[in-house]
């Protein structure tokens, strides 16, 4: 399932975003992406996730366009296909952590699957929260909270990983155990990867390395 944008552009009234952003993410691979704060880059994320319009040009996912979905099957398409790491985490503080990490699995129904538990647990355990899945999140760190996060936008396997400076708020062992968990899933599941990040440990281990800036997008 290949990611392409296309010429992609966007303004706010008449601020650039960006413009002539074009770039195409194969199976299997990891692309991590660079620029000023500012410059867009979390904007891009949102848009090839459909969480953002656009201005111009298209974004396709194994040939779905993106821009043509109306909402509701925007949302379908996104719940069965991209796992998304939020900056800000978006952690829902009323559910606990296994309920937060399983979400994706309930909205796809396959929550009440045989495994589904182990699954969830074998996440938790993956990001280093092992036996925390009844924990609330207000008991947690901005550290944990992230590990939440980025066990959430894996459990369903996604076959397009976005993720939006996921180790900006881990120690460097967390943030290593982090990234193997993200190019694991890319590597063995044959994901898409798209990485915004400020780590040059992370971004050392992408197989490109592209520069965003207000005019596109380079290597
Ligand atoms: N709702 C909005 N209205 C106007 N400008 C916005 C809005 N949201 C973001 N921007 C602007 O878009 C630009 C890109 O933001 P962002 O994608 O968050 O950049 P980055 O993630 O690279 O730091 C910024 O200059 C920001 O001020
Ligand atoms: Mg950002």
């Amino acid at each position: 399932m290949t990611l392409r944008i296309s010429n992609l552009g966007k303004h706010y009234g008449d601020a650039p975003v960006f413009e002539n952003v074009t770039l195409g993410v194969e199976p299997g691979e990891f692309v991590a992406i660079v620029g000023e704060s500012g410059v867009g880059k979390s904007t891009l994320l949102n848009c090839m996730a459909g969480l953002d319009s656009w201005d111009q040009g298209t974004v396709t996912h194994d040939g779905t366009d993106i821009g043509a979905l109306d909402g509701e099957a925007c949302a379908l398409w996104r719940r069965k296909h991209v796992g998304f790491v939020f900056q800000a985490f978006h952690v829902l503080p009323h559910l606990d952590v296994a309920q937060n990490v399983s979400l994706p699995l309930m909205l796809l129904g396959q929550h009440r699957q045989p495994g589904d538990a182990s699954r969830v647990a074998h996440m938790l355990e993956a990001v280093g929260l092992p036996g925390m899945g009844t924990r609330l999140p207000q008991t947690l760190s901005g550290g944990q909270l992230q590990r939440v996060a980025i066990a959430r936008a894996l459990v369903h396997r996604p076959a397009l990983l976005l993720a939006d400076e996921p180790t900006g708020n881990l120690d460097p062992t967390t943030a290593a155990k982090v990234m193997e968990l993200l190019i694991g899933q890319t590597r063995e599941h044959g994901a898409s990867l798209v990485l915004v990040t400020h780590s040059e440990s992370a971004a050392a281990r992408a197989d490109r390395l592209l520069h965003l800036t207000a005019s596109g997008i380079r290597a």
